[in-house]
């Protein structure tokens, strides 16, 4: 079956009753067979019916052997980060997700993890990087918010001859776009509150494992620290899923004209699209992302930090906040709300300057959405 049969069936086949959308079994225990004599559900820490119909579409749409479905997507993140051990180190991408940023400098480094961020995009250089404690390598398949596009082929290769773990948050490319698995990788994460529920109503977190040892030890430590997704927001996020093809493809297609449009605009200094020849990696964007270049854009206004803040308070159809994926389009300031976690020298290392602009792309007419950033844009000039 193709990916867009797939987000529909597996995981919705029909019980008993002939229902086509599956029940959300809100138990939290199971009755059992006898003492001792487990069934194939005991209690919903451990497992739940809801839960394990989305973990077999999320799996098929990444390809894994299995996925597990978290609370959020940070809570899956952090259950990646528990395979290693004090002492171990963790080299991860310089334009990485602020709340990642965090977790890795606040909790694991404080639980004995070393962690190096590189630039991915300079050439082997993460390369020097590598010590021999190193143990894993975790990027985002799309970064946040420079939108880089890191060449994970060569760089699973480059970590596979060392031994060490790949992680690939993917949750800016989705399954749609990139199947990081099926270049080698061993984990895939995404924060499912994004693209994949996809409406702004659910939270939610995913691992998709290449391989069962490391499901196995992935599900371990899930189940033993318990941050698991309720049966209701499974039920959303299995909703979510059946239309995640539909929506990308639409979305990229809207990103694109929006990008094309602020690139010829007078007030933009500069726009971060991969689908734009200008971007560094459109290459490369073109060869790994399966026909579209996601719907996520960054740019920087003409004018100073004042104008930046004109700009994203006044669009009337982009909603001024966080997170990204849904049906709405938003807008943001990374160094102050998505990236503000990050200190403030990492954050100019990465690139993220006061004046950069992130927009998610909703489902809305593209039209409207350049007519709204066209009126937002003047009125941060005659406002002046
Ligand atoms: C790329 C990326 N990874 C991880 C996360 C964290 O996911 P959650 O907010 O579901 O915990 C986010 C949230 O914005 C994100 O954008």
């Amino acid at each position: 079956m193709k990916f867009r049969t797939r987000a529909i069936h597996v995981g919705s086949e029909p019980d008993s009753t002939g229902a086509v959308v599956k029940p959300v079994y809100l138990a939290s225990t199971f009755r059992q067979p006898g003492a001792g004599d487990w069934g194939e559900f005991d209690y919903s820490r451990s497992g739940n019916p809801t839960r394990s119909a989305v973990e077999r579409t999320l799996a098929s749409l990444d390809g894994g052997c299995g996925a597990l479905a978290f609370a959020s997507g940070m809570a899956a993140t952090h259950c990646a980060t528990m395979l290693l051990s004090a002492g171990d180190h963790l080299i991860a991408g310089q334009d990485i997700y602020g709340g990642s940023y965090r977790l890795f400098h606040r909790i694991c480094q404080a639980a004995g993890i070393e962690i190096t961020l590189v630039d991915f995009n300079q050439a082997d250089t993460w390369l020097d990087a590598c010590t021999a404690k190193t143990k894993m390598l975790w990027l985002e398949g799309i970064g946040n918010p420079r939108l880089t596009v890191p060449d994970l082929p060569r760089l699973i290769q480059q970590a596979h001859e060392r031994d060490l773990l790949v992680g690939v948050d993917n949750t800016f490319a989705t399954p749609v776009l990139l199947r990081p698995l099926e270049l080698g990788a061993d984990i895939v994460m995404h924060s499912a509150t994004k693209y994949l529920a996809g409406h702004s109503d659910c939270l939610a977190g995913a691992l998709v494992a290449r391989e069962q040892d490391v499901l196995d030890r992935l599900y371990f430590i899930q189940n033993a620290t318990g941050a698991v997704l309720s049966p209701f927001d499974c039920f959303l996020l299995g909703r979510g899923l059946k239309t995640l093809d539909l929506r990308i493809r639409e979305q990229c297609r809207t990103a694109q004209k929006v990008a094309e449009f602020l690139e010829s605009h007078a007030l933009v200094r500069s726009v971060i699209y991969p689908g734009l020849v200008s971007h560094p990696d459109h290459q490369r964007a073109k060869q790994l992302l399966d026909g579209g270049f996601g719907g996520m854009i960054t740019f920087e206004a003409r004018g100073d930090f004042a104008t930046t803040k004109r700009i994203v308070a006044g669009t009337r159809l982009f909603h001024l906040a966080v997170s990204l994926g849904a049906v709405e389009s938003l807008i943001e300031q990374p160094a102050s709300m998505s990236h503000a976690s990050y200190a403030p020298e990492a954050r100019l290392k990465a690139g993220i300057t006061d004046s950069l602009i992130r927009l998610s792309i909703g489902l809305e007419d593209a039209d409207d959405l350049i007519q709204d950033l066209d009126q937002a844009l003047h009125r941060s000039v005659s406002e002046s």
